[in-house]
């Protein structure tokens, strides 16, 4: 998730007020803001610092990450014509700050694993139709029903290109990847199933031999869980919209699940946060396989403090059965 950015006085200090683009392409400011969080919250993995839309930046789409908003294109997906605008990805020549980050990182971290991450071709696809963020996603589901045929190309270049970007990241020494459909919940289970796991399942399946785990997440998914989990991940991520031991039931035991924190919660001051985090341990009952996260990334406005309580309370009760 988008976290550590948003709340740390350290990273608003540090990250200038240019593009975030500007920031991901700076090896060593990269690095550093990937360990903030580490250092402060002695948090048990590091995220990558760098944005789903880096690939297809990287080749040339146009994209901007603007504050506030989120990425935006400059010249939207339209057309058949417009495939030839998504080039393979050739990650040492077009991302060698992304790997030199993760090099660095590697070397950092010692015993901490690095997760590396991609955006999923459903994701990144609604991106470059709508031309930024949206609500309905009417651009990108016309596209979807109205030329399935033009759907299935571009799905299947955002899919390469998100292997390849995640290939390279484990290359360099990443110890698990995510895979982020953060806008799938969209769609029905039935759509998901015709029109994107395809997709996700060619990314998540291709990275299958380096051995790494693969964690899959999306927002408002509740009902996508089992087909995400299908799709090729060890791990589901599951957003506060479902309660943790009922994504357990809805999953069964053999796969990890990471979640579920709201991250309201923990706006809502100490108490609250305890307490609710309690409640997502209670939940999660002592299965091994459980990664404690918040349901979403961390708010803006979080209070740095009551977030590193969070995390000292998993590390002190929250015990595998
Ligand atoms: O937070 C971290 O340090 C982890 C690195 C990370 C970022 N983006 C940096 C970032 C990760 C893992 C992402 C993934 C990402 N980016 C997703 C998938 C995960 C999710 O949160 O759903 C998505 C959908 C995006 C696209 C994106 N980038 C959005 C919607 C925004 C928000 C715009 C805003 O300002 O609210 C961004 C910008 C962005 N990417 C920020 C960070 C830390 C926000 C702060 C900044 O621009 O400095």
């Amino acid at each position: 998730m988008r976290q550590a950015g948003r709340s740390l006085p350290e990273y608003r200090a540090i990250r200038g007020t240019g593009s975030i683009v500007e920031a991901i392409r700076n090896p060593d400011l990269a690095t550093e803001i990937t360990l903030q969080p580490v250092r402060r919250y002695g948090t048990d993995a590091a995220i990558l610092y760098s944005d789903i839309v880096t690939p297809i930046e990287a080749i040339g789409f146009g994209v901007d990450v603007v504050p506030g908003v989120g990425p935006v294109i400059r010249q939207p997906f339209e057309s058949a014509a417009d495939l030839d605008r998504i080039r393979p990805l050739d990650a040492e020549a077009d991302t060698p700050y992304v790997l030199q980050t993760v090099r660095n990182l590697v070397a950092e971290l010692g015993d901490v694993p690095l997760i590396g991450f991609a955006g999923a071709p459903f994701t990144v696809a609604s991106y470059l139709v709508e031309g930024g963020p949206s609500r309905t996603y009417e651009k990108t589901k016309r596209l979807m029903y109205a030329d399935t045929e033009l759907w299935f190309s571009l799905l299947d270049r955002l899919a390469d290109l998100a292997l390849a970007s995640l290939q390279s990241q484990v290359a360099n020494g990443a110890s698990a990847i995510q895979l982020f459909d953060s806008w799938a919940g969209a769609l029905s289970p039935s759509d998901y199933h015709r029109y994107v796991m395809p997709a996700s399942q060619k990314v998540l399946q291709g990275i299958a031999p380096t051995g790494v785990p693969r964690i899959h997440f999306g927002v408002s998914t509740g009902e996508l869980l089992p087909l995400m989990h299908r799709a090729g991940a060890d791990v589901v991520g599951v957003d506060w919209r479902v309660d943790l031991d009922d994504a357990r039931t809805r999953l069964g035991d053999d796969v990890a699940l990471q979640g579920n924190l709201d991250p309201v919660a923990v706006l809502a001051g100490p108490d609250v946060a305890i307490e609710r985090a309690r409640d997502v341990l209670r939940r999660a009952g002592g299965h091994r396989g459980h990664i404690f996260n918040l349901g979403h990334g961390v708010m803006p406005d979080t209070d740095p403090d009551v977030l590193k309580r969070v995390v000292d309370l998993v590390h002190a009760e929250g015990k595998v059965r």
